[in-house]
This record gives structure tokens, sequence and C-alpha cells, in this order.
């Protein structure tokens, strides 16, 4: 099969597509191929081996070096698919045959190739019924991130919620995960997002351009800061007695699992959800991709398409 292989930590040109066995599945996995996959911050950070600023980057580099590899990455990239299940071991009873799938691969990752074998009780569910593959793959990796930190945050209904950073792939979930779960949302954007931002369901948009944090009135129970520009002590004047500020810059990492995406799946489905999508690009263009989330102004999420 075609498999994306990086040969060390670096630049997008460590990337290459090459030919590497397709994958077996044993008995308690299942073998998916792969039709799309979402290229997301995380992995890029992950291939240019950059945890961030400060003791905290020190810390997450030596992680991933521990994860991933040591001198270089061992496995294929890409931690969120969908696809269809194609195969499955002996003693799989969730997944059958035909089943269309969405995953997050964790650690294990492989997403950027034909085929990928996952174990059955890994992080997967049917994916949405009305997305199609390429929509698919992009809801894991924002929605899981949206949920876990505006839950902890306590988001709720009628509470009212600040996202800064509202048009990666964490912020137009973020907003649509907030007022999901009854939030009413003020966000901030660079003047290219607002529209984007209001159409996912923010009542009221700022631009960073124009409005700087400081200038922005009122008082939030919960500033989720989805993009990790904005420091605690900055937001402070916006948040609520009792409120509460969360930070994707942090050693925190959303936990993942099944139920959250059969959760995205519903929402989907009922029109509560949608997926923002960039760019598509084709395995072939895994470098030029690269290229483009390095850039860090992608608006939503970009697709790598596999099949
Ligand atoms: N802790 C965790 O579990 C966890 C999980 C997932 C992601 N993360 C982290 O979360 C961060 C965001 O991830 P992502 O995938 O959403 O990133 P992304 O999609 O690459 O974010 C790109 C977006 O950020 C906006 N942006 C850049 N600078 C900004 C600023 N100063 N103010 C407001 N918006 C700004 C850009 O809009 P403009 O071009 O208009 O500025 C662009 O639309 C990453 O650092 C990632 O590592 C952490």
């Amino acid at each position: 099969m075609r498999a994306v292989i990086a040969n060390g930590y670096g630049v997008p040109e460590v990337l290459s597509v090459q030919e590497v066995p397709k994958p077996k599945p044993k008995s308690n996995e299942i073998l998916v191929k792969v039709k799309a996959a979402s290229l997301n911050s995380g992995d890029v950070r992950m291939r240019a081996l950059d945890g961030g600023d400060g003791v905290k980057g020190f810390v997450a580099k030596i992680v991933i070096r521990l994860l991933v590899g040591i001198t270089r990455p061992k496995r294929i990239p890409g931690s969120v698919l969908a696809g269809e299940v194609v195969e499955v071991g002996d003693d799989v009873a969730r997944f059958k045959v035909g089943d269309e799938v969405y995953a997050m691969a964790g650690f294990r990752f492989g997403a950027f190739a034909e085929y990928c074998v996952l174990p059955e009780d890994g992080t997967i569910a049917l994916k949405p019924k009305t997305a199609n593959f390429e929509e698919a793959s992009t809801l894991p990796f924002g929605g899981n991130t949206a949920f876990y930190f505006l839950r902890k945050a306590g988001t709720g209904k009628g509470k009212k919620v600040l996202i800064y950073g509202s048009t990666g792939a964490v912020g137009t979930s973020a907003v649509q995960v907030a007022k999901y779960l009854g939030a009413e949302v003020t966000a901030v954007s660079g003047p290219d997002g607002m529209e984007l931002t209001k159409q996912l369901g923010a009542s009221t948009v700022y631009n960073y351009k124009e409005t700087p944090l400081e200038n922005i009135n009122g008082k939030f129970d919960v500033v989720f800061d989805a993009v990790g520009k904005i420091s605690k002590k900055s937001a402070a004047h916006l948040i609520a007695i009792g409120g509460h500020y969360v930070t994707v810059d942090s050693l925190d990492v959303a936990k993942e699992a099944s139920a959250g995406l059969e959760k995205l799946s519903e929402m989907y489905d009922a029109g509560k959800l949608v997926a923002t999508i960039d760019r598509i690009y084709d395995l072939d263009q895994i470098v030029e991709a690269n290229h483009y989330v390095d850039s860090g102004r992608k608006k939503g999420s970009v697709v790598i398409r596999t099949a």
C-alpha cells in the first residue's frame, strides 16, 4: 500500500509517499481502507518536534520522542481518519466488514496511508450518516478538544462563553459545541474569519486586529483560548467571578473516547455541527499540505484524500 513515511523530524520535506506492506489485523483488530484523513496542528507539531515554548515545550518534546521515536518517527504519521472496514479479526464483535467509520488512532498513528489497523476497543465510531468521508475526518480533532476543555470549564445552559481564536480546527468546533451546550457565544477571530464565526453560531465576533483583548468589555463564565495565544493574566478582566479560563496551550491533553465520536455523529446528523474544510490534498501532496498547516492560518481543517 502507499503510505507517508517520515525520514526524520523537521520540515515538511522529511515526508515522502512510499510503498510499504499492507497491515494485517490481529484477532482483536480491524483493517480500515482509509478514504480521508485530517492533517491537524498536532500532526505538524509532531513532525517538526515542536512542543511549544518554555519548560512545557521542553517536556512535550521529550514526550514526543518517547512516543513517536527517539531519533526519527518510527510509524506512519496521521491520527484521525475516516474509511471503510474491509477486514476484521476473529474476536472482533463491535464492527463488521462494510462499516463506515471514523477514528482517532492516537499515538498508534498510521492514518496517512491507504490502510490502517486499529484495535476494536480504540477510539472508533460509525461516521455520521450525512457526512462524506472528507467531512467526517475533520470532526474528531477539533470536536473532541472543544468538548473536553469546554466541559472542564463548566460550559452549560445560559453560560456566557468567550472563544478566543474561533477559526482553527479547535475554534470552529468550539463555537458550535459551546452553542450546543446551551451557551451564549462571543468569539474573537481575525478579519477573514468573522463571517465564518457568525455562521457557526457566535452572537458577537471581535476582530483581534482591530480590538485588542483589553478593549473587549463584558464578563464571561468561560474564557476558552482555542489557539493558545492568550494568557490567563491577559484575560483576567474578562473572567466573571466564579468563572474559568482554559487553554489548549497546556500539558493537559484532551482525552479521547468512542463515546465522544458517537456524540459528534449524533450532532452532525441532527444538523447541530458542520464540517469546516479549508483545503483537500491528495496523499502525494503531503509536503505541500504540511506547509499550509505550518502557516498557522488555515480556517477549519485540511484533509488528505487517500483514495
Ligand atoms: N491540549 C490539547 O489537548 C490540544 C488539542 C488540540 C490542539 N491543541 C493545540 O491547540 C492549538 C490550536 O489548534 P488548531 O488545530 O485549532 O490550530 P489551527 O487550525 O492550525 O489554527 C489556525 C487558526 O488560528 C488562528 N489564529 C492564529 N493566530 C491567532 C491569534 N493570535 N488570535 C486568534 N486567532 C489566531 C488563525 O486565524 P487567522 O489566520 O485569522 O489569525 C487560523 O484560522 C494548537 O496550538 C494545538 O497544538 C491542543
